[in-house]
């Protein structure tokens, strides 16, 4: 890419994030994804920050006014009501949920990865003057939502998620045997809104939805009450992708922490417990960390892009590197969602194959730091060369590069900016 004129496409880039832009907070793209969600927004954040500080700031300030007072941060905040999207805020019901508090932001009663701290570091210290007068109210905001994490998700040590969606990674085959274990009873009648904007098989199965309504209604019923929850929900698994961006932002808080003179114990705390979490998600069989269902103790046997963000987490392992470079001899673009050798792999649908730049951003960022040069830079440049000659769409086939969900994405611009482009290097985005 050393000769390629990158100037065309950080313009389009930036008009893209222009064009998701709804005063204050991004959509992911119009049409599919009409509202504010929680991790594309931090995304949406890095990418402002190559251009705009000010406005990467307000996008993580207007995410936190979403913050419910039990310190969960949700995962969709629907700030206007778009009738283009299912479900909206009348599925969802959490108007009286336990943890909401004071908060008068309609959203969902589920979290994503917590890449927001992390993300807010990295844009602190692209500009620290500019900086420092947004990140200190949002600090203690931002040491309540993982105070939260810790609390309510993280009893292992490793982070679960009680509902495919809050890994981002919505219908991965990690949840598989969980997902396998619910059966569909009660779901009221819906209309899926996805596939009328997006090809149907480029998206979860009918299955697939049936069960996420179903987790909805559950949690709905027992008004969000984490307790609950954790107690009678079949659907428990802990997350690699929720575990090591809780892991990265636990390091990153940590540092925010020492740069504000505030005590660092309570965080030192949470990253020992962290790293022993993330011991039990490896999978010696498969050779890569891997999702476990608590509810059976039995791994997925899932080699995935969230397996390798063991490096972004901070952990300096080479176990998984065997089984790294497995991936990346296979794929002619790197890196797939799912093993391109694997029982499930289908490279076009949506988390079960296709590769996604944001996880490509977050793994390769984290190899670089610990080393893993070249695996970072075929990382970069794969995703560099799937943007510039498919465009910025939600995701790609890792065989022949094909274009898949979404158009004129936010987060894909954003990392395109801050990461890809061959003119970052520099700034918020900077290796
Ligand atoms: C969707 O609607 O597909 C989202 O991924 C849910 O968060």
């Amino acid at each position: 890419m050393r000769d390629f004129d990158a100037a065309p496409l950080d313009a389009e880039a930036r008009r893209i994030l222009q064009l998701n832009d709804r005063g204050g907070y991004t959509v992911p793209t119009a049409g599919l994804y009409p509202y504010q969600w929680n991790w594309d927004s931090a995304f949406a954040a890095l990418g402002f920050a190559s251009f705009d500080i000010s406005r990467a700031w307000a996008e993580i300030e207007t995410l936190l006014t979403g913050q419910w007072d039990n310190g969960m941060v949700p995962h969709i905040l629907f700030h206007r009501t778009d009738p283009g999207y299912f479900p909206g805020p009348d599925v969802w019901g959490t108007e009286t949920a336990l943890g909401r508090g004071t908060c008068s932001v309609p959203s969902s009663g589920i979290s994503q990865p917590p890449v927001l701290a992390s993300l807010a570091w990295r844009i602190y210290r692209a500009d620290p003057a500019a900086g420092r007068g947004r990140l200190v109210p949002l600090y203690p905001r931002l040491l309540a939502y993982h105070r939260w994490i810790i609390a309510a998700r993280a009893e292992t040590g490793a982070v679960v998620i009680t509902h495919p969606w809050e890994a981002g990674r919505d219908n991965a085959p990690d949840w598989d045997e969980a997902m396998a274990g619910i059966e569909p009873l009660g779901v009221e009648p819906y209309t899926r809104r996805d596939t009328s904007h997006v090809d149907a098989r480029m998206r979860p199965t009918k299955e697939d939805y049936d069960r996420f309504i179903w987790l909805v209604q559950f949690a709905r019923d027992r008004r969000w009450d984490e307790a609950a929850i954790a107690a009678e929900s079949p659907f428990r698994v802990a997350d690699p992708t929720l575990t090591f961006t809780a892991l990265r932002s636990a390091r990153d808080l940590k540092a925010m922490a020492h740069e504000l003179g505030e005590d660092e114990a309570e965080i030192d705390g949470w990253i020992t417990h962290l790293e022993a979490g993330a011991e039990t998600l490896w999978n010696p069989e498969t050779g890569a960390y891997d999702a476990k269902n608590l509810r059976t103790g039995n791994f997925a046997g899932s080699v995935s892009n969230a397996s390798f963000l063991s490096w972004w987490g901070g952990l300096a392992d080479d176990r998984p590197r065997a089984t790294l470079a497995r991936i990346l001899g296979q794929s002619r673009h790197a890196l797939p969602s799912y093993d391109p050798e694997g029982p499930k792999f289908d490279s076009l649908r949506y988390w079960r194959g296709p590769v996604w730049a944001v996880m490509n951003f977050m793994a390769a960022n984290g190899m670089a730091e610990q080393g893993l040069t070249e695996e970072a830079a075929r990382i970069r440049a794969d995703t560099a060369r799937l943007i510039v000659e498919n465009g910025f769409a939600e995701y790609f086939d890792p065989t022949d590069g094909t274009p898949a969900g979404g158009a004129t994405f936010t987060w894909t611009a954003a990392v395109w900016l801050a990461w890809a482009s061959p003119s970052a290097g520099t700034g918020a985005g900077g290796r």
